[in-house]
């Protein structure tokens, strides 16, 4: 049987050792709060939206399945999923943190800069820590009573890596060149910019400025944002500088804060939102540490996805102002999208999250919270004072209450809001109703389908698989099936079985490489993690029944292989060709034949 196959990355072997190598449920971990039951792990499922939780691992069998969605594999199918990875990027991330070497020559490259993605992170790391130490070097540098006069502890400042960078043109770049970087991947991570005139180096982009390092779920610290201390005069400067969108980074993908703040938000089951740095320090220096920042642009639905799973309610915490109003409404689809309750805590005139904790402490912001508003009734209540009660401004409210309910596609979500929102509006229901984007083309009747058989046999064939792995004693049968198996992405998992079957009389599911295709990973975790339902004997009987489909079906598709190749030939007037083809077809035997003498 000639099956071409790419050649792969990376040896069978080295594959199985990174994922044998990783602790699946400290992974998961990173995303997903589990708890424990048996010898498997629950939780809510990272990769669609759901209450209840239906998302299990079984570190035994080195397998995650959700039972919700479908989605299922092993460490590496995982990673993948969640950090939106290509396959060799996986390994190289699972690789590193299970302590395996992998060939540097099959090193994967961003196609945008040409580097690895852990050049990325490893130059960060090391800016990182050369920015801690200079602020760290000097006994009071102005960085640091800077902080001081903010109520930042030096406790507060280590554990979030607080820094300086350097009041100087070179400093940055001199010491991570004598290290060993490139010129080039400091410029790509945005730690370094290319002077004017062609050749003539490079200068830091951070200088003079009080560093502060964004991490991503795992802590690892994938940009700066760099903050003017008080001797910068120049009121042109801008307050803030933050690192470009980078192989590792893309802005509006992550919160402020969030990996210090996981264990704490799971314990509190809420979050504080807010926008800013500093009101995140000063509300963990007054031990409120369930808190994100969204870092001031509008809040994305990827930020409020990071919250899913951790928490139940997030509690938006935004300045008292006109902006601070509308960036909370703004958050209001997002948070619907993904069935999170939303409050909105409502600071007194004039203050921010950070100069509000200092004044009353924690104290004052539990007091303020309880008060809170659920957004719902409050984007409505300001929608209303916005637009006021005049015939422009109620066709205004309708406009923007349409966007929003725009940015809910799920309509039982979208529902309760619309609903809310007409009774408020009073207006009809069916007003706001979202109209979309262009008319949907009229369909005609659908033409009658032409059933596809290789499609058919593709389900029947995944059946097998699912069947078998939950009842092994049918694996028996395994070797037989090989002329009848469709060519199909279940075939390498089909082949391994076999060979695992003929060497030992057994098969070991677990084993199979369910990161080669994302939908027999699924089925395999789903069978793997399924209870035997069926009575032995029962199986028997179902599982003749599939093999009969699977040889008809494989004959089926093999006289439409034929008369497709007919077709070309006579086609072609390639006589020559007709006649072998059609002598070939005619000593098929019929499908039905299959079907009806099961051998
Ligand atoms: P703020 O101006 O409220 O900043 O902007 P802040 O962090 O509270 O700083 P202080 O209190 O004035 O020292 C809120 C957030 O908006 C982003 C930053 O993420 C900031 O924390 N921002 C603001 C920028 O990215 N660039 C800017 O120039 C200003
Ligand atoms: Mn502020």
């Amino acid at each position: 049987m000639a099956r071409v196959r790419e050649s792969p990355l990376y040896s069978k072997d080295k594959i199985a050792e990174v994922v044998a190598g990783t602790d699946l449920v400290a992974l998961v971990r990173q995303f997903v709060d589990l708890k424990r039951t048996g010898n498997s792990y629950v939780g809510i499922c990272p990769f669609h939206t759901e209450k209840t939780a239906s998302f299990h691992v079984t570190p035994e069998k080195g397998v995650y399945h959700c039972f919700g969605c479908g989605a299922g594999g092993n460490a590496l199918t995982f990673i993948m999923g969640m950090n939106k990875l290509s396959f060799p990027e996986a390994m190289e991330e699972l690789a590193r943190s299970a302590g395996v070497a992998l060939p540097r020559e099959k090193r994967s490259v961003d196609k945008d800069s040409g580097f690895n993605r852990q050049d990325f992170y490893d130059v960060m790391n090391r800016a990182a820590i050369l920015y801690q130490n200079l602020l760290w070097a000097q006994p009071e540098p102005e960085a640091m009573t800077y902080l001081r006069s903010r109520g930042i502890s030096l406790d507060l400042a280590r554990s979030y890596q607080l820094g300086l960078s350097f009041n100087g043109w070179e400093y940055l770049r001199g010491a991570l060149k004598k290290e060993g970087f490139d010129d080039l991947l400091l410029a790509e991570a945005g730690l370094t910019r290319a002077r004017q005139t062609p050749g003539a180096g490079f200068y830091d982009v951070f200088r003079n400025r009080l560093m502060i390092p964004v991490c991503d779920p795992q802590g690892r610290a994938v940009a700066f944002a760099g903050r003017t201390l008080p001797s910068e005069t120049n009121p042109e400067v801008a307050k803030y500088i933050n690192s470009p969108s980078t192989a590792i980074y893309h802005k509006g993908n992550l919160l402020y804060g969030f990996h210090q703040a996981r264990s704490h938000l799971r314990g509190a089951g809420l979050a504080f939102l807010v926008e800013g740095y500093f009101d995140l320090l000063s509300l963990v220096q007054a031990k409120v540490q369930n808190v994100v920042a969204s870092m001031g642009t509008a809040v994305t639905q990827a930020q409020i996805n990071l919250l899913r799973g951790q928490v139940k309610e997030v509690y938006l915490l935004f300045d008292g102002d006109a902006a601070g109003r509308k960036a909370a409404s703004r958050a209001l689809p997002y948070l619907l999208n993904v069935e999170l309750d939303g409050k909105v805590i409502t600071l007194p005139d004039g203050e921010d999250p950070d100069t509000f904790i200092r004044k009353r402490g924690s104290e004052g912001l539990y007091e303020v919270a309880e008060k809170a508003k659920d957004i719902i009734d409050y984007y409505i209540e300001g929608l209303l004072a916005d637009c006021g009660p005049t015939l422009g401004g109620e066709s205004r409210a309708i406009r923007e209450a349409r966007e929003t309910l725009g940015h809910v596609p799920d309509l039982a979500k979208g529902e309760l809001l619309r609903r809310k929102l007409a009774k408020k509006l009073n207006i009809d229901p069916n007003v706001l109703k979202v109209r979309p984007q262009s008319p949907p083309a009229k369909t005609p009747e659908k033409p009658v389908e032409v059933r596809d058989p290789a499609k058919t046999v593709t389900h029947i064939a995944q059946e097998i698989l699912v069947l078998i792995i939950v009842h092994p004693e049918l694996a028996k049968n395994l070797p037989a099936l090989a002329p009848y198996w469709p060519q199909d992405a279940s075939f390498p998992v089909y082949e391994a079985l076999t060979a695992q079957f003929k060497e030992s009389g057994q098969i070991a599911p677990e084993k199979i490489h369910l990161e080669e295709n994302q939908e027999i990973s699924s089925i395999i975790s789903g069978a793997l993690l399924s209870p035997r339902t069926k009575k032995p004997e029962d199986a028997a009987v179902i599982f003749n029944e599939m093999i009969i489909s699977l040889k008809a079906l494989a004959a089926k598709a093999e006289q439409m292989d034929k008369s497709q190749a007919l077709k070309a030939a006579e086609k072609e007037g390639n006589e020559e060709l007709v006649k072998t083809l059609a002598q070939e077809k005619a000593a098929l035997p019929h499908p039905l034949m299959s079907k009806m003498k099961p051998q």
